[in-house]
């Protein structure tokens, strides 16, 4: 046996690793980030990681929109505009960031579909999909408070008409009115406010709920969608693992996406219409496409029901894991459930279309 020890150079890169791993145990931190196994009949369709993506995309653009964009309604639409003509390749940020919202809130209501029809929020994890609906909450506010934004008169107006519905929250509506707009009226108070929540309360809060989500997801590995949590055998496990294999699927479908997102942008960018102007109404005022069923829902029944559904629906799918008690996951098993969930979502749907046309 050749015991010699041959003394090869270290890198730079190297010797830096080594050095840090000495002071912090890096590498055992990553082993036990990496080295863990996904389930042979996990199908997550990669959507969380999708979401995830979407939203590295929506903040790298968004930082990058920030260095021009002014906050103010005499400056706000004027910047957009200068954003779209003069900057290079401004247009395909902006658009980007427009299109990747839209992606976002897709994958990510596609990713709750998901976890929902497998049963993946059941027992041990409940609190990971409490979390999931709040990052749900975070991406449509995004989607809200970024509409106003370019201060044109489609922003303006679809934001006075959605803020309006706050109104009719029996008791505090006209607190909750005055606190969203900054005054009875959409104005700069409110574009000030919808730019501070939209760069700022936003992205930290879905950073930390986001962060808190990955953990637990790490610790309790991928659900089963063939067997509840309790009956998986420890001799079944380990699966597929996660570092390099399901990684590098996961890396290929944000390429798509990628792919996807840079050619919407480039052959749809978006628009602008004319600048915001309070005295003068359009003639239709519809919100975006994900608020659509909600606004033909306000349509159908009186305006007190169609703002306390919702209000009464929201802690109803947060606590869906605490009230839906059977242990079950296979759909055959759980009929009733899936029926509720694919009824909700038809109706949805339905509203969505019939708000579209309308
Ligand atoms: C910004 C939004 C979100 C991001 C970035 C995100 C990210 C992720 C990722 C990366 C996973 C790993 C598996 C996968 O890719 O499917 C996951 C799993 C999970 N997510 Fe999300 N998620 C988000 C929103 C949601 C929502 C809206 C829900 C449900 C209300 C949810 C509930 C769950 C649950 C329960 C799991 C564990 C599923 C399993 O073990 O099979 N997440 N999430």
């Amino acid at each position: 046996m050749n015991d010699q020890v041959i003394d090869r150079p270290t890198s730079l890169a190297q010797r830096v690793i080594d050095w840090m791993d000495e002071r912090y145990e890096l590498r055992s931190l990553l082993d036990a980030m990496l080295h863990v196994y996904v389930p042979r009949e996990a199908k997550t369709f990669y959507l969380g990681g999708i979401t995830l993506f979407l939203f590295f995309m929506q903040a790298s653009s968004g930082i990058l929109l920030t260095l021009y964009y002014q906050p103010t309604p005499d400056t706000a639409y004027n910047s957009v505009l200068f954003i779209t003509s003069d900057v290079s390749f401004g247009w395909l940020i902006r658009s980007v960031h427009a299109w990747g919202a839209n992606l976002m809130i897709v994958a990510c209501v596609l990713h709750l579909l998901r976890v929902f029809f497998q049963g993946a929020y059941k027992r041990p994890r409940e609190i990971t999909w409490v979390l999931g609906v709040f990052l749900l909450f975070i991406t449509l506010g995004f989607g809200f408070t970024g509409y106003l934004l370019p201060w044109d008169q489609r922003a303006f107006w679809a934001t006075t008409v959605g803020t309006e519905s706050a109104g009719a929250v029996p008791v505090i509506g006209d607190f909750l009115l005055n606190f969203i707009r900054g005054g009875a009226t959409v104005s700069d108070v409110t574009l000030t406010r919808f730019f501070g929540i939209h760069t700022l309360v936003l992205p930290v809060s879905l950073a930390a709920v986001l962060l808190v989500h990955i953990v637990l997801i790490h610790q309790h590995g991928l659900a089963n969608p063939k067997k509840p949590a309790g009956q998986v055998k420890p001799d079944e496990e380990p699966g597929i693992p996660f570092f390099p294999h399901y990684i590098l699927d996961e890396a290929i479908a944000w390429y798509i996406v990628l792919a996807v997102l840079v050619i919407l942008a480039s052959l749809f960018p978006a628009g602008l219409e004319a600048k915001a102007n309070p005295l003068e109404t359009p003639a239709h005022i519809k919100p975006e496409w994900y608020f659509l069923s909600l606004y033909q829902f306000l349509k159908l029944v009186p305006r007190t029901v169609g703002v306390l559904t919702p209000v009464a629906a929201a802690p109803l799918l947060i606590l869906l894991p605490f009230l839906d008690r059977n242990p079950e996951v296979a759909p055959a098993k759980r009929p009733r459930m899936i029926a509720a969930g694919v009824l909700l979502l038809l109706a949805i749907t339905i509203l969505t279309v019939w708000g579209h046309f309308s």
